[in-house]
């Protein structure tokens, strides 16, 4: 069956950061043709109604039509303690964090959390995550399950952590390697999943744990690998103590064959200039989670720096350090960030970074994460006037920019009318 979705669209050519505002292209009456799961014409709606009079349309009237949102770094088995208060990381997680991922050996409550954080997502404009989950392998599947029954791309691993962590979550360099490497070949690239090798971070995983999934990853160099780095300075203290002989924290994982193309570090908001030269170097993409960083109170990511040097950043809410489900809040927390650093981010930049730049750094931007011909048809309906206050602001808007800068800012899951998945539209209350 063939869609024709209609509703203002909006398409990058390039990336807004490095070409301007102008690379960002919007079509007020626009169209999006989707046949058999894949996005198979972009254009005018005249001109796509015209050349596909057998298509069902849908018409979306004055709403934009957006590739879905990708979430770069988030931790699913966290989404019942999202707001926990008063703790900095280390603390955080010894006190919320840790006693909640106990639980998921449990495949029963794993797959209900699953289910949980993946709907979350979707109602609030998510198509594709990339989650960490537990220890458990059973985790894992229960996570990858669930994203295969609602059609999504989606990528996940199981969280590695041989010591500083409580008797219940701690694996073995040993079993860590092997219950990857088992998960990896079970899951990786079946439908539309990706392992990600999962070292939590440095402080939580011995040198022979670190060293035994850099080896996986050499063996397996197709899927990423996710870790947390930099994102506290008392977190890079304590990995100084751990790890005397490293140059720096990034050292560390470079020292275990953990720094690449395809590794995501998560955070990494107190960086030094070595590390930002050989992050650079290497080509590796850092993620943002702006509402995390002020919610543990970890500091000011510097993505204007970091993109203007040329090092790829993706845009996440890490979920549950994260204080909401939702890109537009996350887009306007990255929003606020940049302006305490004296850099203004462009709702073109912002949205951009939600779609393409996550993609880009999941290394998927040939798959999802633009309105492209041949992109698989991941795509939300946004409203863009979802509540009284956006209406009133949007309505003096003079410019399509201006219209969407208050949905940024002040939108969540009510602007998300509807969330299509690979072709297939799901309609939220
Ligand atoms: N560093 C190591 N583990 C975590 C985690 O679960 N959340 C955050 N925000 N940082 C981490
Ligand atoms: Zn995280």
């Amino acid at each position: 069956m063939t869609a024709l979705l209609l509703g203002q669209t909006l398409t990058f050519s390039d990336d807004p950061f490095t070409h301007g505002p102008d690379c960002a292209h919007h079509e007020r009456r626009g169209a999006v043709l989707i046949d058999q799961g894949k996005i198979a014409a972009v254009g005018t709606a005249e001109a796509l109604r015209a050349a596909h009079p057998q298509a069902t349309i849908h018409d979306y009237g004055e709403a934009l039509i957006s590739p879905g949102f990708v979430d770069a770094h988030a931790h699913y088995p966290q989404t019942a303690i999202i707001a926990s208060w008063g703790k900095r990381l280390i603390d955080w997680l010894n006190t919320y964090t840790f006693p909640e991922e106990t639980r998921f050996g449990d495949p029963a409550f794993a797959q209900h959390t699953a289910g949980t954080c993946l709907d979350l997502m979707l109602s609030h404009g998510t198509t594709t995550v990339c989650s960490y989950a537990t220890i458990h392998p059973e985790s894992v599947d229960a996570f990858f399950t669930a994203a295969q029954s609602r059609g999504m791309r989606a990528l996940a691993g199981k969280t590695c952590m041989d010591r500083n962590a409580p008797d219940g979550l701690r694996d073995t360099a040993q079993s860590a390697y092997d219950d990857s490497k088992t998960l990896l070949n079970r899951w990786h690239g079946v439908d539309r999943l990706t392992y990600a090798i999962t070292p939590r971070f440095a402080p939580t995983s011995t040198p022979d744990q670190l060293a035994a999934l850099g080896a996986l990853w050499a063996e397996h160099p197709d899927c990423p690998m996710q870790t947390h780095l930099s994102e506290q300075r008392e977190e890079i203290a304590w990995v100084a103590d751990l790890f005397p002989k490293a140059r720096d924290y990034l050292d560390v994982y470079e020292q275990f064959g953990l720094l690449g193309e395809k590794g995501l570090y998560g955070h990494a908001i107190h960086l030094t200039d070595r590390e930002r030269a050989r992050l650079r170097e290497v080509n590796a993409a850092l993620i943002h989670c702006p509402t995390s960083n002020s919610f543990i109170g970890s500091g000011l990511f510097d993505t204007g720096g970091l993109k203007a040097q040329g090092i790829r950043v993706g845009l996440a809410t890490d979920i549950g350090g994260g204080s909401s489900f939702s890109m537009l809040r996350t887009m306007a927390a990255a929003y606020e960030i940049g302006q305490l650093r004296g850099n203004p981010l462009h709702a073109t930049q912002l949205w951009w970074l939600a779609t393409t730049g996550s993609a880009q750094a999941l290394g998927l931007q040939t798959r999802i994460g633009a309105l492209t011909p041949g992109h698989e048809a991941d795509v939300i309906i946004v409203d863009l006037a979802s509540t009284p206050a956006i209406a009133q602001r949007a309505a003096r808007a003079t410019d399509f920019w201006e219209a969407l800068f208050p949905t940024i800012m002040m939108g969540d899951d009510r602007a998300i009318r509807t969330t299509w998945v690979n072709g297939t539209p799901i309609n939220h209350a």
